[in-house]
């Protein structure tokens, strides 16, 4: 795996958190992974800021698989296996198996057991013929699919530009690696953010309400939280920049004044104006993201937006 400040997983100890904290804030260019955003509070935040005017992209990715579901469904065919990378409340999930009537299974993987097992309960009610298996596991680590589903032909579903959340070469590799999971047969059915004027990207990571600032700063409340830290969180700002060059937003927690403080009985210092990088978002032109997939052994067969170009979401077979 290419070296990444934002590979997608879940810290489930204390001290993978420390270590990426301390090794983080070492280096020159100050940096803590963004899969530490989402401790329960985190997670929280983030399904407040999926509700925000400003934020886009879960409003549309729902549009499009309403709008495109039986098409999608038409595409699958009977008798797959739906398998999910990073299902949460499987909330999109729900709308894709309504329409994929022939599916016969479903494996939702997440980090995140709680949700899991109540995404499990309720996908259970509404659809009992649907045999599930949720898989405990962080889905950017080596992940074994269960037996039980060994010779359905699968769909991956990896929605909400998660996948913008990795480096490029991270995200070649774990597209790669989701092909040799799923299987020579299977299809991936992905969001993929798209790139566009600065005037609506900034806003949908900078909000008017202070949402997503107050996600980014419960980064260092869980440091002071969880590793006895005494960082003051009105010395630091959230920081949302577009990157043109790369085609990304970058999160940052900036420091408001030249200022000292401990972590886990060591020292660090900020000059004003210093930045930590806690997160990016890749945006993507469509043709970008069919040559990233194509790199991963995958071809993109279809590809729907919406009438504003804001969202894609891709069909990629195998290659
Ligand atoms: C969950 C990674 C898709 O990049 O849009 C939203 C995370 N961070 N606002 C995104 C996020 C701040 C989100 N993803």
């Amino acid at each position: 795996m290419t070296s990444s400040i934002c590979e997608i997983e879940t810290a489930q100890f204390s001290d993978e958190f420390a270590e990426a904290v301390l090794s983080g804030l070492a280096q020159s260019h100050k940096n803590i992974p963004c899969r530490f955003l989402y401790d329960a509070r985190g997670s929280e935040l983030f399904e407040d800021i999926t509700g925000l005017d400003e934020y886009y992209p879960t409003r549309t990715e729902i549009g499009l698989l309403t709008k495109h579901g039986p098409e999608i469904a038409e595409r699958v065919g009977a008798g797959c296996a739906v398998v999910e990378f990073g299902s949460g409340s499987s909330r999109k999930t729900h709308i894709l198996l309504e329409n994929l009537t022939g599916a016969s299974a479903y494996v939702p993987i997440d980090i995140d057991d709680a949700a899991l097992k109540e995404a499990a309960a309720r996908l259970r009610a509404d659809f009992p013929r649907l045999s599930l298996y949720p898989v405990h596991a962080d889905f950017s680590q080596g992940i074994d699919l269960p037996d039980e589903i060994a010779n359905a032909r699968k769909l991956g579903f990896f929605p909400g530009s998660t996948i913008g959340n990795f480096e490029l070469d991270a995200a070649i590799d774990f597209l790669s690696d989701a092909g040799d999971l799923l299987g020579p047969d299977s299809d991936l059915l992905i969001g993929v953010d798209l790139q566009k004027d600065q005037a609506i990207l900034v806003p949908a990571y900078d909000d008017s309400e202070g949402v997503t600032a107050e996600f980014t700063l419960n980064l260092l409340r869980r440091v002071n939280r969880e590793l006895d830290g005494n960082l003051v969180i009105s010395r630091f700002a959230h920081k949302a920049i577009y990157n043109d060059k790369i085609g990304r937003i970058e999160i940052y927690v900036e420091s408001l004044a030249d200022q000292a403080f401990e972590i886990l009985g060591r020292k660090f210092s900020l000059k004003a104006g210093e930045r930590i990088h806690v997160e990016n978002s890749h945006k993507f032109t469509i043709p970008r993201f069919k040559a990233l997939a194509k790199d991963a052994g995958w071809t993109s067969a279809q590809v729907w937006t919406d009438q504003n170009d804001l969202f894609s979401m891709h069909y990629l077979t195998r290659a």
